[in-house]
């Protein structure tokens, strides 16, 4: 260039280069970091004797009420709930109007000991047989003391039919949590996909660890008597505890609170898949082994091939410890398990995976990080079209509080995060789209601090491809027809 010194051409290059430099790092780390600022309510549990924990009136009275899916498709539900003085009949009255119970379902009881705390007398009953989008009427107890519920059934699993969840993650029993349980009801969700960390019973001793496992089923049943909880496991649930001789893991946990694992072919009840609508939901135990051979991946590997997207085009999974997460808190926890089951993910095409553990809220890009091995340096998590989005709704509100802290600068990977209490929806409206909503609590306020629109990940590629052929398809009939209108003018065609 004339009149250009050699100095003053390096300089533009060097600051065009900067520039360049700059909007490629602004792009790949495009993530939002939530400037909002959660004004701390106490992070306290609610004293025993608030009115949230009330024992029903009466002498053993049915407490504690929680129902869940009880077979694979959505026809069955257990009823579960503690007659707290002595043993009673685990007998369901039922029938689709209210007050008339033309059916009667029985099942189990049970009670159990940890440490000196004698629990109450725990029942179990699979209510099977039941008519799809159908609303029932429920009786359990008898005489004055019987209580009445209703839940509805979900419509038959196909691969349109609209439903929506709500998604809780760690929720403990304070002002947080009683916050998030409101706002979720508030919310019009059909049933909840929970992320594990129930009660955070395991934060007391000795017999208040049971007491608060009691307080905590008293507290929720106002949701999970009328429809149904979709149970996972976290590390509140472990409650390893040599100290009082209680070493078996998951005591209280799996007393009390019951899945359909048998009917989705696992041999636990701390993994299992559910169908509902058009979703295919995957529950997997962040707490259990899962590294190959174990019954974990044996299980998970025959389940991901059962999934059939042209009846649930929804495929949704659930664990405790989420794999890309860029909060201090638990930061590369969900490590291994990545590196075992990642490739599957991306496989099958998830949709999307819930997680909780970390007490706050983020969601990631889609990216999967499968390249890489011990050898090849390919470390790092790239975009990946038929990758799941990752999310983490560990936010119910318990006792230990927020996880506040995030790493900075926020990864490429992350998306968006803020450290509040909340609750998610997923509303699936056809078997291309669903509403996504995560709900922060704003005091006493339920605001969507993050909303998109979720495209299928089998469906909206499958749609597409058909568009294009189709259109491809119309453009070489019109090219043809085009051709031969062409040729019969000129005489090329008889
Ligand atoms: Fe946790």
């Amino acid at each position: 260039m004339p009149g250009v010194t050699k100095n003053q051409s390096l300089l533009f290059l060097l600051l065009f280069t900067s520039f360049v430099f700059l909007n490629f790092v602004n792009n790949v780390n495009g993530g939002i970091t939530s400037k909002y600022v959660r004004k701390e309510w106490p992070s306290v549990d609610i004293p025993l004797d608030n009115e949230v924990f009330k024992t029903p009136d009466g002498h053993n009275a049915p407490q504690q009420v929680h129902i869940t899916q009880g077979d694979y498709d959505g026809k069955a539900v257990i009823i579960s709930w503690v007659t707290p003085d002595e043993p009673a009949p685990s007998k369901v009255h039922y029938g689709t109007s209210a007050g008339h119970y033309k059916f009667t379902a029985e099942g189990k009881m049970t009670n159990y000991s940890f440490y000196e705390y004698k629990s109450g007398y725990i029942h179990h009953v699979l209510v099977d047989g039941l008519e799809y989008d159908t609303k029932y009427y429920y009786k359990i107890g008898s005489g004055d003391v019987a209580r009445e519920f209703w839940f509805q059934t979900p419509p038959s699993v196909g691969p349109d039919v609209p439903y929506t969840f709500g998604i809780i993650g760690d929720l403990g029993q304070t002002y947080n949590s009683l916050s998030t349980l409101e706002h979720y009801m508030q919310s019009g969700a059909q049933a909840v996909l929970f992320l594990g960390d129930l009660s955070y019973a395991d934060r007391y001793k000795y017999n208040d660890v049971g007491i608060r496992w009691d307080s905590w089923g008293r507290f929720v049943e106002r949701s999970t008597a009328y429809q149904p909880w979709m149970w996972n496991v976290g590390n509140h649930e472990v409650e390893y505890m040599p100290y009082m001789n209680e070493v078996v893991p998951f005591k209280n946990y799996l007393y009390r609170y019951s899945t359909p694992y048998l009917a989705s072919q696992s041999s636990s009840p701390l993994w299992y898949a559910v169908r509902r609508a058009s979703a295919h939901i995957i529950v997997l135990s962040s707490y259990s082994p899962y590294v190959k051979y174990t019954p974990q991946y044996i299980w998970l590997k025959e389940e991901l091939a059962r999934v059939d997207r042209e009846k649930t085009p929804w495929l949704i999974v659930l664990m405790h410890v989420p794999i890309y997460n860029s909060n201090e808190a638990h930061f590369m926890e969900g490590e291994s398990m990545r590196a075992v089951f990642e490739e599957w993910f991306v496989q099958y095409k998830v949709d999307v995976i819930f997680a909780g553990h970390v007490h706050a809220y983020e969601r990631s890009y889609r990216i999967s990080n499968i390249r890489y091995n011990v050898s090849n340096g390919e470390c790092y998590p790239v975009p990946d079209k038929s990758a799941p989005l990752y999310i983490t709704v560990g936010d119910g509100g318990n006792q230990e509080g927020l996880a506040g802290s995030f790493r900075d600068p926020q990864p490429p990977y992350s998306a968006f995060r803020e450290a509040a209490y909340g609750h998610a929806t997923l509303e699936i409206k056809n078997r291309t789209h669903a509403f996504y909503h995560w709900n922060r609590n704003d005091d006493g306020n339920k605001v969507a601090a993050d909303s998109f629109v979720l495209h299928n990940q089998y469906w909206s590629s499958k749609v597409n491809r058909r568009k294009l052929e189709k259109h491809h398809l119309r453009s070489v009939i019109g090219r043809i027809a085009e051709f031969e209108q062409v040729t019969s003018i000129s005489g090329l065609v008889a």
